[in-house]
């Protein structure tokens, strides 16, 4: 079954069963204390906590969707069977359940077992299934057990897991969750370890994929980490898309599948090698492709940080793995090509957008090119000693262009590890020079700081108005405007976000309004130090997020009258006491910085 006809089936099946096909919310989260969306349910959150109405906005309780998804945690795994950074997820919701009127765990039981095996034509003595064995104060799940028992599975199919295993979510710290009961499929013994008890969740092979995970949602776990019940019970199932129709195609993975063979095939003409000598790094390389064409049309551009970050940090992967197997300069565009037409029929954006993708994809191509090949073999230097410590990293971090995370992988190859904690010190470090506006001299010698008091004093006023600027661009854009780029000195500011068009005269203005109105007001400029995780969640925006240390320094401008905060930043400072100090702000310069990303220059008079 190839995947549009599986895309098909599944719609159609639930849109028969009474439930609302739902599209794909985008990879760019709502709820900003995650960076991309990971689950189907994500978009749903609101509904399976009872904090929205459901029906109000769907006019059903049953809902169906096939979801964006992107996960990093496991982005070593990639290259294997199973994992893979961006991937979709079909799954389907019964939401706030009112006596007879949603399904519940017989329903979902019933329904699943319908589609794998009525509709899909998946031989049921190869499923086996795990209900929750009960655990941190939540009792197993007994009513499962006997639902799958009533559905003719024999008890030693039916195996009990913990909280590790099956109890899901939420996605952020706090949220909607519950234990699960999943069905996993034994692919046989040829992908087996052999050993007498493998089984479902083995951690030794791949034998037993788990097809399809139905969470019975009924908990909400709390700040403090223990878990309340949730004022409704919710049913919110996921299948991974590309483990299902690798098992139908009965192929070892989706790479093997309509998904992924073009690109692979693409590779092996480019770099005339063979699929099967080099699996890992075609996998690899087409894995990350696919992801960054689908971060790309989300609009996000590499850069170092938040999601940019992520972007950069695969396209560059996937860029080091090529040389490894001898792809051609600018191979990313060929196979961002061949991706584009695999996914353009169900995600027509990316037709549309296919030049802007692109673009994007080319730039960061030509950008780290140039640098590649020379910090490879400063790498190959800094190795043969023996040793990459944290400052050696960011050396090849900020000279170079190398992720950390590319570093901390070629350092595994040669059995080297790199200091972390030393890495985020060289990093912070640098971060608060370039922001003081010193002169930048790394090597040796160290940053020679700005002398004139007068100078730092204007640098710090800039800095406080950089902040009120992002939140009036904010406030007067309607847009989910994201910083992505800043640069001080003693004579203005520079600051770019994230903006598709040109603004307007009358937006210039507004924007000039709100901060000077926020001037005016002679705001109090609060600082506090606190938890990275802690600030976030209480709202503070994170420009350098993933690069953060653990205690951070959060600068809150207040409007005490309102009981409110204007804005809230991680960041290094220093700032301003009162907003008053300011004076008069001024835009003097709005232009483009390159595409779907503004600039704008400003000074305070
Ligand atoms: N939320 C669950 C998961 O992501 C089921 O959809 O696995």
């Amino acid at each position: 079954m190839i995947s549009r006809v599986l895309r098909r089936e599944f719609l159609d099946f639930f849109e028969k069963k009474g439930h609302k096909v739902v599209p794909s919310s985008s990879l760019l989260p709502l709820d900003t204390s995650v960076l991309l969306t990971t689950a189907g349910m994500q978009q749903f959150t609101p509904y399976l906590s009872n904090t929205k109405n459901v029906l109000e906005d769907f006019g059903t309780r049953h809902l169906t969707s096939i979801q964006k998804c992107f996960r990093t945690l496991d982005i070593e795994e990639v290259g294997d069977d199973t994992h893979h950074t961006f991937f979709e997820m079909l799954g389907n919701w019964s939401i706030g359940l009112d006596q007879d009127k949603g399904y519940f765990k017989q329903g979902a039981i019933e329904i699943a077992l319908d589609f794998l095996g009525n509709i899909l034509g998946l031989e049921k003595n190869k499923f086996w299934f795990t209900i929750f064995k009960g655990e941190a104060g939540i009792p197993k799940d007994k009513e499962s057990l006997e639902i799958w028992q009533e559905q003719g599975i024999s008890q030693e199919r039916i195996i009990e897991f913990g909280i590790k295993d099956n109890f899901w979510g939420p996605t952020a710290d706090t949220g909607p969750c519950g234990p699960c009961s999943e069905i996993h499929y034994d692919r046989g013994p040829q992908y087996g370890c052999g050993n007498q008890d493998c089984g479902p969740n083995c951690e030794r092979c791949k034998r037993f994929v788990e097809l399809w995970n139905l969470v019975f949602m009924e908990y909400n776990k709390k700040k403090d980490g223990c878990f309340s019940k949730l004022p409704q019970s919710n049913v919110d199932t996921g299948i991974g898309f590309e483990r299902l129709l690798a098992v139908l195609e009965n192929k070892p993975s989706a790479y093997e599948t309509d998904l992924f063979l073009p690109v692979i095939q693409k590779i092996e003409v480019l770099s005339a090698k063979n699929y099967n000598s080099q699996k890992p790094n075609f996998r690899i390389i087409s894995d990350h492709i696919r992801g960054a064409v689908f971060l790309a049309a989300e609009g996000i551009f590499p850069s170092n940080t938040n999601q940019g970050y992520i972007l950069r940090r695969i396209l560059r992967r996937a860029m080091r793995i090529g040389k490894l197997i001898n792809l051609p300069r600018n191979f990313l565009i060929p196979l961002s090509q061949e991706t584009i037409k695999i996914y353009q029929e169900f995600y027509p954006e990316h037709k549309t957008k296919q030049a802007d993708i692109l673009s994007i994809i080319q730039k960061e191509e030509t950008k780290f090119e140039k640098t590649l090949e020379q910090g490879l073999k400063e790498f190959e230097k800094l190795a043969c000693k023996g040793e990459i410590d944290g400052s050696m990293a960011f050396h090849l971090y900020n000279t170079y262009g190398f992720p950390l995370e590319m570093t901390e992988e070629m350092a595994v190859e040669k059995k080297l590890k790199v200091d972390k904690k030393s890495f985020e010190q060289a990093f912070i470090k640098h971060q608060e020079i370039s922001r003081i506006g010193a002169t930048k001299k790394f090597g040796g010698t160290g940053a020679e700081q700005i002398k004139d008091e007068e100078q730092k004093i204007a640098v710090i006023k800039l800095h406080t108005a950089t902040h009120l600027l992002y939140y009036a661009l904010r406030e007067a854009l309607k847009d989910n405007v994201r910083q992505m780029g800043c640069d001080i000195n003693s004579e203005r500011l520079r600051f770019d976000f994230s903006h598709s068009v040109k603004l307007t005269q009358d937006e210039i203005k507004k924007v000039e309004q709100i901060v000077n109105q926020r001037i005016k007001q002679d705001l109090e400029v609060e600082k506090q130090e606190m938890e990275c995780g802690e600030a976030i969640k209480s709202g503070a925006l994170a420009f350098f997020r993933e690069k953060y240390p653990e205690r951070v320094f959060v600068y809150t401008i207040r409007d005490k009258k309102n009981k409110d905060w204007v804005s809230k930043e991680i960041c290094a400072g220093p700032h301003v006491k009162r907003t008053s100090e300011l004076g008069c702000f001024k835009i003097i310069k709005e232009q483009s910085s390159s595409a779907g990303i503004r600039r704008i220059k400003a000074i305070l008079i």
